[in-house]
């Protein structure tokens, strides 16, 4: 449908995505400024509260992060902003217009690429490309032109005219991705956009939307890996049970804590008494899980020689010392379970 031009025929390199000097959506909008304003918003099913007053801000020009495990509510709450679900309780404008009471132009301005694919597997990527912003009333050389520009910042050029069914798993995540971006959106929504594709596609796709950061763009990312927020998101918000625990930004989040290291001591039998290792002072907290015990410690050296006495009479205990992470973080505001 969308001829593929010369350029299309290039053999695009993986690591030059999203690196070519093109305007994808609306570059250097007032970077700081509020896109996004959510306030207590809530969202029930039946008796479950999925969602419990959250409220949060997202800004031009920053990655933030809504962290939390399955079940947190995150999808939700990007429904809920995508004016897919009505909300319960509460509200959020993005640039002044209410989800509730303007929710077409609002839906105008956001792009979502939604956890499970919106892509028609018998279309081909530039086919589905051009259904989109037809959507958004998008015509003619205006439209094939953003459809290539698209294919191309997502690297998919050479294959543009191929069904999305011959499609890898990484290759579908950044279609689905451009299918946001088609008619410039004011706020763009990443629910899950790593889930499922292997290491070198994930990195493909975070370049994409660190590119889509320093235009400007206002992007809600929602993620439950940890370790790739702590080198993506500019400010974090975590979910957990549809409730906000904490949001700012990284160093903010770690900074206020009274412990910087987290002592992992696995395969500890029960039957061991941590309450000499308490007494020693230095301990912060002390979390069992799963054969796991963690220590939330000041110092990790001022307890390693009482500790390997500890763990000397047990030959099958691993340590590890880590300096604290989002994960860890996370883990002791939730009291270290994961829930479903
Ligand atoms: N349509 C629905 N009807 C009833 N309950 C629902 C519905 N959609 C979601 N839920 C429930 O709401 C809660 C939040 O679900 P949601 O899908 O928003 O979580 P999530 O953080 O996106 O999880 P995941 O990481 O698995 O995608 C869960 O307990 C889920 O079972
Ligand atoms: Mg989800």
């Amino acid at each position: 449908m969308f001829a593929q031009s010369s350029s299309a025929q290039r053999n695009p390199k993986p690591d030059s995505y999203g690196d070519r000097n093109l305007t994808l959506v609306g570059a250097n909008r007032e970077p700081g400024k509020v896109a996004l304003h959510v306030d207590a918003l809530s969202k029930s099913y039946g008796d479950k509260d999925a969602v419990s007053g959250v409220s949060f801000d997202v800004r031009h020009g920053e990655i933030f992060g809504l962290l939390g495990v399955n079940g947190a509510g995150k999808t939700t709450l990007i429904s809920m902003l995508a004016t897919e679900r009505p909300p319960s309780g509460g509200d959020a404008l993005l640039l002044g217009h209410s989800i509730r009471h303007e929710p077409r132009t609002v839906r105008r301005m956001i792009g979502v690429a939604p956890q499970d694919f919106a892509l028609y597997p018998t279309l081909t990527g530039a086919e589905n490309l051009g259904f989109f912003g037809r959507i958004y009333d998008m015509r003619g050389a205006e439209l094939s032109s953003r459809v290539e520009q698209l294919l191309d910042f997502v690297g998919l050029q050479d294959r543009g005219n191929d069904r999305v069914a011959t499609y890898s798993g990484g290759m579908k995540r950044r279609l689905n991705l451009a299918v946001a971006l088609v008619h410039r959106p004011k706020l763009i929504l990443l629910d899950e956009p790593t889930a499922g594709v292997d290491p070198q596609s994930r990195e493909d796709i975070l370049k994409l939307v660190r590119r889509l950061r320093d235009d400007g763009n206002a992007i809600l990312y929602t993620t439950h890996y940890m370790e790739e927020a702590e080198g993506l998101c500019d400010r974090l918000c975590f979910l957990d049970q549809g409730k906000v625990l904490a949001v700012g930004t990284q160093d903010a989040l770690l900074r206020n804590l009274e412990f910087s290291e987290v002592i992992e001591l696995k395969g500890l039998s029960p039957r061991v008494d941590l309450a000499p290792l308490r007494a020693l002072g230095g301990i912060c907290h002390v979390e069992r899980h799963d054969g796991l015990v963690r220590l939330f410690v000041r110092r990790a050296a001022d307890l390693l020689g009482p500790l390997q006495r500890i763990i000397s009479r047990d030959k099958s205990v691993r340590l590890r010392i880590a300096p604290i992470s989002l994960e860890s973080l996370f883990l002791h505001l939730t009291g270290g379970e994961a829930r479903e």
